[in-house]
């Protein structure tokens, strides 16, 4: 497609409402528009009578609002795409009947034609036309409950790197970081909402923490982005997700649900849905497998199951595996508590594997018991677990994992799955198998290789060995 076919393609009217809906000013329109046209960047600075570096100023404000990334003439010809598939769906959408917005069952890979209304106004029409949207209520719309105060914030720097690169320049659908209570998960993605939110029209953040049924929540997103108007709600939920899917084409949304695992089952393997819950599954499958301009985050301290199968280097789904703070990182921590004892602060953090919120905890410990001495706490080699990070997690374990839990607490050293198998007899090798799984995929053991052997070994951290120990042994075996 050449430049005269691309201005050939869309008309003059979708460019001024798709430019209104973008936030694009006059000024800038006209060098979109004669840029479209195929006009050289000096003739378009003389036509205008402006110098040609406020042309190009113009041409990358609207490379940012169309969130262009790459270099020099690539970002046009993106743009140029960019701008023609929106025309195409646009046409698309006005041969459609309208009749709201339809679910035509499809998992859209390849079909426009699925967007039964004018895409920038997908609910029943009920938003104003975009036209008039230049000051939409949805644009640039900020609603995060349960904001967290992440002025304190250390390191992190590869995480949110690798998260924007994911978000912004690749536009993945379905994001989740995962990783044990406490290592971070909430701090992460509300920095990385305040590092991107330029690149969205609207950020939505909600904590599960209180399980709330989907049909609720799902309410609660469309009631959010249809703001101040109220949404006319379908009865289903699966109606409602197709809803909640056509706002997230329409506009480029930042949807963020936090602590995903209060609703995943207890007494069960990992990352299985609490009875009544499965819908959630079905919301975050269409989320990553229907074509659509915005991003779903996910915090859980499981994998989940939907990205676990979906993940592939090639699919716009990642998950983020987040580890403790680098010892760098993790040492800011105990110099903001004003501790002492230097040469065991790298010990401290070891043990506790670089976790902000247990090395937090046990700061305030050495503060108050050991007059703020790591070294005087660490002499006594003795580690300090927290029933308020643990109970949760270890109470969703199936029976069987408790078990493993248990023997790999009694064992001083690391287990070989050989090792294991002998220790718990009675049971059948694959359910033992799928116990480590299901124990790998809520991060509660550690893998170790043997230097000689390269054998491969099952063993728990400290804080979670102690943790099993104090809570969950019979009093005879505890350590
Ligand atoms: N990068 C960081 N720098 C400083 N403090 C952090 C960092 N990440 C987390 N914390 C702190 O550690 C605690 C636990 O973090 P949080 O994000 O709530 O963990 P999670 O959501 O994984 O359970 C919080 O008090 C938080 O402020
Ligand atoms: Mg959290």
């Amino acid at each position: 497609m050449n430049d005269n076919e691309a201005q050939a393609l869309i008309s003059q009217e979708f460019l001024q409402s798709i430019a209104a809906d973008r936030g694009i000013r006059p000024a800038e329109l006209e060098v979109l528009s004669l840029s479209l046209s195929g006009i050289s960047t000096t003739a378009i600075a003389s036509q205008l009578d402006i110098s040609e570096d406020l042309v190009r100023k113009r041409l990358s404000r609207i490379y940012i609002k169309f969130q262009i990334e790459g270099r020099g003439p690539v970002k046009f010809a993106k743009l140029q795409q960019l701008l023609h598939n929106l025309y195409q769906t646009h046409l698309a959408s006005e041969r459609e009947p309208k009749i709201g917005v339809m679910d035509t069952g499809l998992t859209d890979n390849n079909s426009d034609l699925q967007i039964t209304t004018h895409p920038l106004n997908p609910l029943h029409n009920s938003l104003p036309t975009s036209s008039t949207t230049h000051n939409s209520p949805i644009l640039n719309r900020i609603d995060w409950s349960e904001a967290i105060d992440v002025s304190i914030f250390y390191g992190r720097a590869e995480e949110l790197a690798q998260l924007e690169q994911w978000i912004v320049q690749d536009s993945s659908r379905l994001i989740a970081v995962v990783g044990l209570g406490g290592i971070g998960k909430t701090a992460l993605i509300t920095k990385l909402k305040q590092q991107i939110q330029p690149y969205f029209d609207c950020v939505i953040g909600r904590s599960l923490h209180n399980a709330p049924p989907l049909e609720n929540l799902l309410a609660d997103l469309l009631k959010s982005l249809s703001h101040p108007q109220e949404p006319e709600l379908s009865e289903k939920a699966d109606e409602i997700i197709v809803q909640l899917i056509s706002y997230l084409r329409a506009c480029r949304c930042l949807l963020v649900l936090d602590d995903v695992q209060t609703i995943l089952r207890s007494n069960d393997l990992y990352g299985r849905y609490l009875q009544g819950y499965e819908g959630y599954g079905a919301l975050f499958r269409r989320i990553a497998e229907e074509q659509h301009q915005s991003c779903l985050v996910l915090s859980s301290q499981e994998k989940l199951r939907e990205i676990f199968l979906l993940e592939n280097p090639s699919r716009p789904i990642h998950s983020l595996k987040l580890e403790g703070l680098k010892p760098e990182d993790a040492q800011q921590i105990l110099l903001g508590q004003n501790l002492t004892g230097k040469q065991s602060w790298q010990e401290l953090i070891q043990h506790y594997r670089g976790n902000p919120l247990e090395l937090k905890l046990i700061a305030a410990t050495i503060q108050d018991i050991f007059n703020r001495d790591v070294a005087a706490f660490v002499k006594w080699s003795t580690t300090v677990s927290y029933r308020e990070i643990l109970d949760e997690p270890f109470q969703r374990l199936s029976a069987l994992e408790k078990q493993v839990m248990q023997w790999l607490a009694k064992e001083e050293k690391a287990l070989s799955f050989q090792q294991l198998r002998a220790k718990i007899e009675e049971i059948a090798t694959s359910d033992l198998i799928e116990a480590l799984e299901s124990l790998r995929g809520r991060y509660l053991i550690e893998k170790v290789k043997t230097q000689d052997t390269n054998e491969l070994l099952f063993t728990l951290q400290p804080v979670i060995k102690k943790y099993v120990t104090k809570y969950h042994l019979p009093s005879a075996q505890k350590i």
